[in-house]
């Protein structure tokens, strides 16, 4: 493998125990002001050093990430439909990968749309995307896409995404836990790692994880189950003992409870920045 393309990968993914935690922000792509990431910053500031690494879009990178904190980025690059719109599964590549070597980003994310009305796009564009980022070294997450229209969340469609994904050249796949998640894992030629989903008991979200870990999927990016959170700093802790430390469910949740009593860590103010960009 390329050097820088293995270097990129080794932000993302720590070689040493082969595990991730990244923080999810990028739910306003397509879906505008989600509830607890409504003015970015101040979500995710105090999250920032108890990540591996951040997965956003460059207009929240640009605005609202200090550029002299170094937490590996993962750009999303892909979108074109929002959650009022006609057909989710409609995107195109976005942002440019010159864009995303300006920005520094160690990676590049995407989503596919396995089975949607535009998967045949979403899969040329992941094809395209790999061939442009592979010039310059940069990994490729795909994201398995289950849109409104696609509710199915089963390991047969699971399974499928993720192959087609890394058959398209993908270095990494993000997806949804399901039953029988080892064949999704044992299917997939790279990495899995698994979204959190919506919003579920800090408890279960942590029992998420642990199973996720323990069928073999590679750690999380996780957002809503970590920023929505009342106690966000507690839970990404947790959420980063079972991916590294190989915590169960009960210890993680002992200290997410630990970490709750020592003090609040939830923003009350919402005030938007106004930084300059360009
Ligand atoms: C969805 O397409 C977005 O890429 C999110 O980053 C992803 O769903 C992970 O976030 P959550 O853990 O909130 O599901």
């Amino acid at each position: 493998m390329d050097w820088g393309l293995k270097n990129r990968l080794a932000r993302i993914i720590n070689p040493i125990n082969g595990r991730a935690v990244m923080l999810a922000v990028d739910h306003g792509y397509f879906l505008g002001p989600t509830e607890s990431l409504e003015v970015p910053h101040l979500t995710v500031k105090p999250l920032l050093k108890y990540c591996d690494s951040l997965m956003l879009t460059r207009g929240v990178l640009r605005t609202s990430v200090d550029a002299n904190f170094p937490v590996p980025i993962v750009l999303r690059v892909s979108g074109g439909s929002s959650i009022i719109g006609e057909d989710l599964s409609n995107e195109k590549i976005t942002t440019s990968v010159k864009e995303a070597i300006r920005l520094n980003a160690s990676a590049l994310a995407m989503s596919i749309f396995v089975g949607a009305k535009y998967e045949h796009n979403s899969l040329v564009n992941l094809g395209n995307l790999v061939n442009d980022a592979e010039e310059f070294g940069i990994p490729v997450l795909a994201v398995t896409a289950v849109g409104k229209e696609l509710k199915k969340r089963d390991t047969r469609y699971l399974s499928l995404s993720c192959r087609i994904a890394a058959e398209f050249g993908a270095h990494m796949v993000k997806t949804y836990y399901c039953e029988n998640f080892e064949k999704v894992v044992n299917t997939c030629p790279v990495p899995v790692i698994i979204a959190g989903g919506p919003k579920l008991e800090e408890r279960q979200a942590l029992e998420l994880t642990y199973n996720a870990i323990k069928s073999g999927a590679s750690g999380v990016d996780m957002g809503r189950n970590i920023w929505q959170s009342k106690y966000p700093v507690p839970m990404i802790r947790a959420v980063r003992a079972i991916v590294h430390e190989n915590s169960n469910v009960a210890k993680a949740y002992d200290l997410f409870k630990k970490l709750c009593n020592e003090k609040p860590t939830k923003p009350k103010k919402l005030i938007q920045p106004k930084i300059q960009t360009k």
